[in-house]
């Protein structure tokens, strides 16, 4: 895998005599990167290109290649990765388009097939190609260079990597690789992240995803995850709407899964979800250049109150409040600011500031070890020019030295880029505007704040499986899609998910008998594995109180269910207990095609829909998971106790273990519903459990 990145010898399939051709293009790139191994070309009709001797084939190469480099039409694709195969390459970049983004799916698994029987490794097709500073390389078609850095960059898209290539060189942010991985045939980013993970030079891995592919989800999130204890993973996931669905689909062909579930999956894996490219790049800096913020509180220096303000926003909308400075430290700060300044935090030096006191108060809190982290705004305009301010900071770093987070904003004209990239090269992330400052350096404590959050222990629940495996193979044997009630309570049951008192009566004597071992008031629900929402064509009867009631309540049940729903089955009915009113909440999973299992909970009832008040995971979960799934929720808050007493939190979060252990154990299980759980002071008790099958 090493070889994608940090190649000793290479080879230019595809090396064109043509200038302007693709191939010839990247041999030439490979040339003027600086690249100190052996290269070679592969073109059959050519001896030489570029200065580079070429042959017929790769296995006319009289030395050994470690990569090979593509770029010929998708259809001879097969046969150049099969002579790659044969020559003993271990690594094949393809960069032809032609592939499943155009609906070429099987000559791209006719190509993964030849690279697997080989153990060849396949990054692409369809890139850009690759980039590494170190090595340093450039065996992309572009001619342009990144400036070099920590920043490791991944994206499913080229045509966003090659522009950001100038966006980036710009603003002085700089990358150890960036890494083009387009329909991610092969490699994809989980692998990619398991590399730069051993990388010392990658200080922060940024990605952009469209989609990952069918079942990788869970892949993904565990070297995210693996990799966010020891340096920053920021992703972009476009893909929010439905319109951006569509897009991705005709761009890179990979599946789109629910946003809602890739946010769930980046929170568990610890990583960083940006919302704007704009984002994930001043994240990236900040995470590149700052060290762990200290204890204590972030303090803002400026000289204008407004952007002070706007910077202390932001922060505190993002979970950084700032607090007041310690008396003795106003103090000193004082020495720095007029009589009409203010020394409490943001500490506003006023526009009388000059580049010295500002560099004497950031000496002063640089210093401070009660101050966590510093953010230092100014605005062209005042009395220091935009010169003079990055020379102030850079002269109280230069003294103090940088074991804090300090991030910079200038704001004003085109000097102020230059200072800003100056800034930059002295280590400290700077940029123009004081909100993207200040959502650097939260981003910054976000990700040391969940970096030392525990991964926690598995929630797992070893259920009867035997028991529910008998009755699922019943119902498949059927060919049913849904369990019925009594059958889904089982199922629930066999995994230790408290539910209501119930028994199953083919017929109303039976029914009566039941209901009195288990004690008026009962309900009634027609048994049938054909209808999921049984109150809606009156097949449930609920608060019946007596023998009478219940013999009117049975015909009545089953004259309307019937009349309703002619076709549907019916084996009886469910007598259940009426348990007395709980809080509502829900427990519920589902089967992601890309993640897999995903469980969530939330505040349960008919109003499900309504209150949409619900957070999810992807199983397997930790207790952490399920902590913070009930953390996340306005349910969570009341049931900690919300103008009541508290509510059994414990048992709720065992039954979304077991929900999440029997989605893990029974692939066959397409989804679990169990709504409403009543949540009492002690004890919690599913009310209604619905399971449903695969189709
Ligand atoms: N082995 C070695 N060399 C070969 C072979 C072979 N099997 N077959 C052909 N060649 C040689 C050709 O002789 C030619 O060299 P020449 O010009 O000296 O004769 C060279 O390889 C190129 O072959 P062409 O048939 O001329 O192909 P062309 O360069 O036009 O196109 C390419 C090939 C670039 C791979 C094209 O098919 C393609 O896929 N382009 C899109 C690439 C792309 O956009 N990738 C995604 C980037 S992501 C983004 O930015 C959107």
């Amino acid at each position: 895998m090493w070889a994608i990145l940090r190649p000793n010898s290479i080879a230019v399939v595809g090396a064109s005599r043509d200038p302007s051709k693709i191939g010839s293009r990247i041999l030439r790139n490979i040339l003027s990167s600086g690249f100190q191994g052996v290269v070679y070309g592969v073109n059959p009709n050519a001896s030489e290109v570029l200065g580079v001797r070429c042959y017929p084939s790769v296995l006319d190469v009289p030395g050994a290649v470690d990569l090979a480099v593509v770029a010929v039409p998708a259809r001879f694709v097969p046969q150049v990765v099969e002579e790659c195969g044969r020559k003993g390459v271990k690594a094949v970049a393809v960069i032809s388009s032609g592939f499943k983004e155009v609906g070429n799916t099987d000559l791209e698994k006719e190509v993964v097939e030849i690279a697997k029987k080989h153990g060849i490794r396949i990054l692409g097709p369809n890139i850009v190609g690759v980039w590494d500073t170190r090595t340093p390389i450039n065996y992309s078609f572009i001619d342009a260079n990144p400036l070099p850095g920590s920043v490791a960059f991944i994206s499913q898209s080229g045509a966003l990597m090659t522009s950001l290539l100038w966006w980036t060189r710009e603003r002085g942010i700089g990358f150890s690789c960036l890494v083009s991985i387009g329909n991610r045939a092969d490699v994809g980013e989980a692998d990619l992240l398991a590399l730069l993970r051993e990388d010392p030079r990658t200080k922060v891995v940024a990605i952009y995803i469209e989609g990952l592919g069918l079942g990788e989800g869970r892949k993904f999130l565990d070297e995210a995850l693996e990799t966010s204890t020891v340096k920053p993973v920021i992703v972009l996931k476009a893909g929010r709407s439905e319109a951006a669905v569509e897009a991705i689909r005709s761009h890179t062909g990979s599946l789109a899964g629910s946003d809602e579930v890739y946010e769930a999956a980046l929170k568990q894996a610890r990583a960083l979800r940006a919302a704007s490219l704009r984002e994930l790049f001043n994240w990236a800096l900040a995470l590149a250049l700052s060290p762990e913020p200290g204890e204590g509180t972030a303090v803002i220096l400026t000289h204008g109150g407004g952007a002070g303000v706007i910077a202390a926003d932001v922060l505190n909308g993002m979970g950084v409040p700032l607090a007041p400075l310690p008396q003795d430290l106003q103090e000193r700060l004082r020495k720095f600011m007029p009589p009409f300044g203010s020394a409490r935090n943001p500490v506003d030096l006023t526009g009388m500031m000059t580049a010295e006191s500002l560099r004497g108060a950031l000496v002063e809190v640089l210093r401070d070890p009660r101050v966590g982290a510093v953010l230092v705004w100014a605005g062209q305009g005042a009395i220091p020019t935009p010169e003079e301010l990055g020379e102030a900071v850079v002269s109280a770093v230069r003294e103090v030295g940088l074991a804090k987070p300090l991030i910079v904003s200038i704001t004003g004209g085109g000097e102020c880029r230059e200072v800003l990239k100056r800034l930059i090269q002295a280590g400290v992330p700077s940029y123009e505007s004081p909100e993207d400052a200040a959502s650097a350096l939260a981003a910054v404590y976000r990700y040391y704040r969940r970096r030392r959050e525990r991964k926690g222990e598995p929630a797992r629940v070893e259920g009867d499986r035997a028991r529910a495996k008998e009755i699922l193979g019943r119902a498949r044997a059927e060919g049913r899609v849904l369990l019925t009630p009594v059958e889904s309570f089982e199922v629930a049951r066999a995994y230790g998910i408290p539910v209501v008192e119930y028994a199953f009566a083919p017929d109303l004597e039976t029914a009566a008998k039941a209901a009195r071992v288990i004690g008026y008031p009962v309900a009634l629900a027609v048994e049938t594995p054909d209808v999921a929402h049984k109150t809606d064509v009156g097949g449930i009867a609920l608060n019946i109180k007596s023998e009478e009631e219940l013999r009117a309540a049975y015909a009545k049940v089953m004259e309307v269910f019937a009349r309703n729903v002619p076709k549907a089955r019916v084996f009886g009915v469910s007598v259940r207990k009426m348990m007395p009113r709980g809080f509502e909440a829900f427990v519920g999973a589902r089967r992601d095609p890309v993640f897999g299992p995903v469980v969530s909970f939330g505040w349960g009832g008919v109003m499900v829909e309504l209150v949409r008040d619900f957070s999810l995971r992807v199983a397997p979960l930790t207790q952490d998971d399920i902590e913070d799934m009930i953390e996340e929720t306005k349910a969570g808050k009341a049931l900690k106790g919300y103008r009541g007493p508290p509510l059994d939190v414990e048992a709720l979060k065992n039954i979304v273990a077991s929900v999440a252990s029997l989605m893990e154990d029974f692939e066959e299980i397409s989804s679990v519903d169990a709504n409403p759980i009543f949540v009492y002071e002690k004890g919690a008790v599913a009310v209604d459990v619905k399971v449903y099958l695969k189709a």
